[in-house]
């Protein structure tokens, strides 16, 4: 994925945000809100926030820290306050994905429950999605009883399509989502 470039290091490198959507990754900030490639210095941040977000189904920390070691995993993170408190920049949602061949598999997507509902969720999914390939295919897992969750994965475009019966070391059973571009676009169009 060409959207952010490898190897960024620090909190120097962000995506403005222009209208709700994303621009082209330059060096300003823009009212203390940006989208940018995750690094591990974010780490503390996203084991906050997968804990608030997921209780006792968080990730491990060194399950989270792993994953900036393989090389087909990426992380987005959405700073909150950088620039208006003078304040270091705080990451409030993240999302982790796995990029194999022309797949991508989201694995997490967190918002801090005080940020959700201002459209974070989305932005990250978006600028994934609209900075990718567009023939690529994106799915995931979700708790069947994630209503939320589901509901946003419809309104960007995802479909059910299958249930993985006893997913979870709960018993819950997980609901295969996907999101194919080519059909998007066609609908879309129609
Ligand atoms: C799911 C999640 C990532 C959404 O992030 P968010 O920033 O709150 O979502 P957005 O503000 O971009 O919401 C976009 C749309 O999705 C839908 N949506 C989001 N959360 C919803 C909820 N809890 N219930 C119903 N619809 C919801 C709404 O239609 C919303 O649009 P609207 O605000 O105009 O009505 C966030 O709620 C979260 O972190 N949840 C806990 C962790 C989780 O369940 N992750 C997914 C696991 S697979």
């Amino acid at each position: 994925m060409a959207l952010l470039p490898g190897g960024s290091v620090g909190r120097t490198l962000f995506v403005p945000l222009v209208g709700g959507r994303v621009s082209p990754l330059s060096r300003w900030r823009c009212k203390g809100r940006a989208l940018r490639r995750g690094v591990l210095g974010d780490l503390d941040d996203i084991v906050r926030i997968e804990r608030l977000c997921f209780a006792d189904g968080a990730w491990k920390v060194e399950d989270l820290e792993k994953q900036f070691d393989y090389s087909f995993a990426k992380i987005l993170v959405f700073d909150d306050s950088f620039g208006e408190s003078g304040e270091p920049p705080s990451a409030v949602g993240f999302l982790l994905f796995w990029e194999t061949g022309d797949e991508v598999q989201l694995m997490r997507l967190g918002v801090e429950p005080h940020f959700q509902g201002q459209g974070i969720g989305s932005m990250l999914l978006n600028h994934l999605v609209t900075e990718s390939d567009r023939r690529r295919t994106y799915t995931l897992e979700v708790r069947e009883s994630n209503d939320g969750a589901r509901t946003f994965y419809r309104r960007l475009g995802f479909n059910d399509i299958a249930v993985r019966q006893r997913y979870y070391s709960d018993g819950e059973n997980a609901i295969l989502m996907q999101r194919r571009i080519e059909e998007v676009v066609e609908k879309s169009t129609v």
